[in-house]
């Protein structure tokens, strides 16, 4: 069978289970599977695959047709401009928490010498992006899940930099080494009883730890400002990642622990993502 064959049988079983992105996930699997990009499937659709691949091939279609995120699945997720391996226990990298890199990165001239946390790290996507970026700063990243922190390190030594950041297992709300420049977060925002509303692929794959924010969605919000406000520096910056509509009762939130408003950002949805504070 040719890998268009492949990637039309692939497709339609998806189509018929209503996975939205049917082709593109086919296509994304079977290049996945034959480990080359995806232009080059592309460019190669009238190559033919072993029989062994056959089978490999549609059982990865078979965890798709159930709802499996495919980053699950292939094992890995673009984030800025970085490759990190995920898996179950990690949330997956999304697109708007760019923002938060985005924004620390033009606030950090590239000599800076920063020490910058990371609450509730997962993959470590946010911290590995801004180390990588800015060659002489230094960074601490800590979650409540040890398998996280596994992974987080994992990626940090792919990345070359795992001698410039620390990783912690730790519940934030038991941590309290070091003082920051700069602290960092996207913790989970998401109301308890929402979580079943959400689609399929989220709310039976990714870690209810990385998405529950308790019975108001503010319950790490709060634990995170709270916390920055004992851990961060006098005059030190922090990034909060925010649900579209935590706007108002968050900047309450941080003036209360002793935080100044400085901007809000949207995301790629002009959505409210992103606040930058200051600690006075
Ligand atoms: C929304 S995910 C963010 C992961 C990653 N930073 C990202 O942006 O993709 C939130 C993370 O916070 C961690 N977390 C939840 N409660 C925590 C706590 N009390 N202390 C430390 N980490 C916590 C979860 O395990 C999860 O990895």
């Amino acid at each position: 069978m040719k890998y268009q064959e492949i990637i039309n049988k692939g497709s339609k079983i998806l189509k018929l289970n209503n996975v939205k992105s049917y082709n593109l996930d086919s296509e994304i699997l079977l290049s996945s599977l034959l480990n080359i990009d995806r232009s080059r499937l592309m460019t190669n659709l009238q190559d033919k695959i072993k029989d062994q691949d056959k089978k490999i091939f549609f059982n990865l279609i078979n965890r798709r047709k159930n709802n499996e995120p495919i980053s699950y699945i292939t094992g890995h997720k673009e984030f800025w401009n970085y490759n990190f391996k995920v898996d179950k226990n990690v949330l997956i990298p999304r697109p708007d928490t760019e923002t938060i890199v985005e924004q620390v990165l033009n606030y950090l001239n590239p000599l800076c010498t920063k020490k910058v946390l990371d609450i509730g790290t997962g993959s470590g996507c946010i911290i590995i992006s801004i180390v990588k970026e800015r060659k002489k700063c230094n960074g601490v990243g800590i979650d409540i899940s040890k398998n996280a922190i596994k992974l987080a390190k994992y990626n940090a030594k792919i990345q070359h930099i795992k001698n410039r950041i620390k990783f912690f297992h730790s519940d934030i709300d038991n941590f309290f080494l070091y003082k920051y420049d700069l602290i960092v977060s996207n913790p989970p925002y998401i109301k308890l009883h929402e979580i079943n509303g959400l689609d399929k692929d989220i709310k039976n794959y990714e870690p209810r730890i990385a998405l529950n924010g308790g019975i108001d969605g503010y319950s790490k919000i709060r634990l995170t400002i709270r916390k920055s406000s004992a851990l961060i520096k006098k005059k030190g910056k922090l990034f909060l990642e925010i649900g579209s509509n935590q706007l108002m009762k968050t900047l309450e939130i941080l003036k209360s622990n002793g935080f100044y408003t400085n901007i809000v950002v949207k995301d790629l949805a002009n959505k409210n993502r992103c606040i930058v504070s200051t600690k006075i």
